[in-house]
């Protein structure tokens, strides 16, 4: 496999956040691999923004240091560490004072792309929107990048709508959600829309149903704190695997194009019916340390755990439910979009030749790859028996190692942000409609203090989770270690 690299123009990408956690692991090591993939042109600056008093030399050796900390061995080249750094500078700002700001105003250049990333709490996204058109340093080829979460309910996600609105055109904002940015997630986009064979079948008539798992071991511990007034709906349902449901579930858009994209999307979200108390289940890990442990909070009702049937009351989808779940300290870290094909209408063989159904799963992680599972006839003698054997389409296997090396989602994300192209980033509309969607969901859990179900650490969730297939006649796929 060829790898195709396109070049983007100078700029100055301003980190406000620089020396934060999102930064050190995700945003700069991203960044220098672009770098070494020849994506990032000499005359492109880096600026790291915050409120740590050190200079740019301080600023290089937490970068070289993280960069070495998080991109592998092999791509650690001391020269072009070095190159890279000698791009990347460093400013102190005061976000909510005026420290640093008259200076950021002389550094950067205004005939070049200006990109802000508020790699912040979303508390001081009004300040820096503010303070970035107070001291003239936004121009119309500005782009603000900010982070999730993106408000905590529909209240909050209007008022963060509002704040960046009374600096900034929605042209220029990019709300990030990684999910967007992972290769697998695109292909999603390819197979549906690329190829002649699924999109005939891609609807209730065939499809029986479909599940979306995100699976992570890791706790939450170290984050607690954020965690414990979140929980699993907001910090993974409401956005990443909502994205996940929309691109499996909308209408062919007439082009690959941001608000053509985004416009489906928000359809999908507008026609999702309201969830049945009895279709959700949320759970809490168990364990040394428990979830009550890592968030310090033994009296906590939030869901580390969470699954749910979700019907879409449309045309297409009427009758086919997507069944979500996304849990931490599960048995194994696996993210898919499982495509459930309904049986033959009518089967010409004896009933002991077996059944099965045509299974579409597109693996996120690990092991990015799409399998479509297809019936045939077991070989050899002995009468007509049937098996379902996958056609496998491992990236690595079918592309060649390169393809094991896919961008991180983040690089791909901030490249976009340079080019401006904004069809991976939600539009201020699409957060809202998934708001007003999760809030009264929580609200009405919330209203009658409801306990999450305890789950062993290391299982596959809690035991109720199994039920809410099963009162269907389903299973959920195997979460594997
Ligand atoms: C983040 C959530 O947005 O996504 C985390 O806040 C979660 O809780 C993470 O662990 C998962 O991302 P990924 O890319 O590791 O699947």
């Amino acid at each position: 496999m060829v790898s195709r690299v396109i070049p983007v123009e100078p700029f100055d990408l301003v980190i406000f956040g620089g020396t934060g956690d999102l930064a050190r692991r995700k945003i700069l090591p991203g960044l220098y691999r672009r770098f070494l993939s020849g994506q990032m042109p000499p005359e492109a600056r880096i600026i790291g923004a915050a409120r740590t008093d050190q200079d740019d030399a301080a600023f290089r050796n937490f970068v070289g240091a993280a960069i070495k900390e998080f991109v592998p061995k092999n791509r650690c080249d001391p020269k072009a560490i070095d190159r890279f750094l000698a791009q990347i500078s460093y400013i102190t700002v005061d976000v909510r004072g005026d420290k640093g700001w008259n200076t950021l105003a002389k550094m950067i250049r205004s005939d070049v792309v200006q990109a802000f990333y508020f790699s912040v709490g979303p508390g001081l996204f009004g300040d820096i929107a503010t303070r970035l058109n107070d001291y003239k340093i936004a121009t119309p080829l500005s782009r603000i990048v900010v982070e999730k979460p993106f408000g905590r309910d529909l209240t909050s996600a209007k008022e963060l709508n509002a704040v960046l609105a009374a600096s900034f055109e929605e042209q220029q904002i990019y709300r990030i959600d990684h999910y967007l940015g992972k290769e697998t997630v695109q292909n999603l986009m390819a197979v549906r829309f690329a190829n002649v064979l699924f999109e005939p079948l891609w609807n209730a008539q065939y499809i029986d149903h479909v599940q979306i798992t995100v699976a992570e071991t890791v706790g939450v511990g170290g984050r607690g704190g954020y965690y414990d007034k979140s929980g699993a709906m907001r910090d993974m349902v409401q956005n990443h695997l909502m994205q996940l449901l929309c691109l499996t579930a909308m209408e062919p858009p007439a082009q690959f194009e941001p608000d053509a994209m985004r416009d489906e999307k928000l359809k999908v979200i507008r026609a999702l019916d309201p969830v049945d108390a009895s279709d959700i289940v949320r759970g809490q890990y168990g364990g040394d340390p428990s979830y009550l442990d890592d968030c310090e909070n033994p009296a906590s009702l939030t869901e580390s755990y969470i699954a749910l049937k979700v019907d879409i009351s449309n045309w297409r989808w009427k009758g086919t439910p997507f069944y979500l779940r996304t849990g931490k300290r599960l048995k194994g870290r696996m993210s898919e979009i499982v495509v459930h094909f309904k049986e033959t209408p009518h089967s010409i063989f004896d009933d002991d030749a077996g059944r099965h159904a045509n299974i579409l799963s597109i693996r996120l992680q690990p092991d990015e790859g799409i399998d479509l599972r297809v019936t045939i006839k077991e070989p050899g003698p002995g009468g007509m028996r049937l098996v379902d054997v996958p056609l496998d389409m491992t990236f690595a296997d079918a592309l060649g190692p390169e393809a094991k090396d896919v961008p991180d989602a983040y690089e791909r994300l901030i490249m976009d942000v340079i080019r401006g192209n904004q069809t991976l980033f939600m539009r201020g509309d699409e957060v809202e409609a998934a708001w007003a969607w999760t809030d009264p969901i929580i609200e009405r859990w919330q209203a009658r203090r409801d306990k999450p179900k305890t789950y062993e650490a290391g299982s596959s969730g809690p035991e109720d989770a199994l039920m809410l297939l099963h009162k269907d006649h389903r299973r959920w796929r195997e979460i594997k270690a």
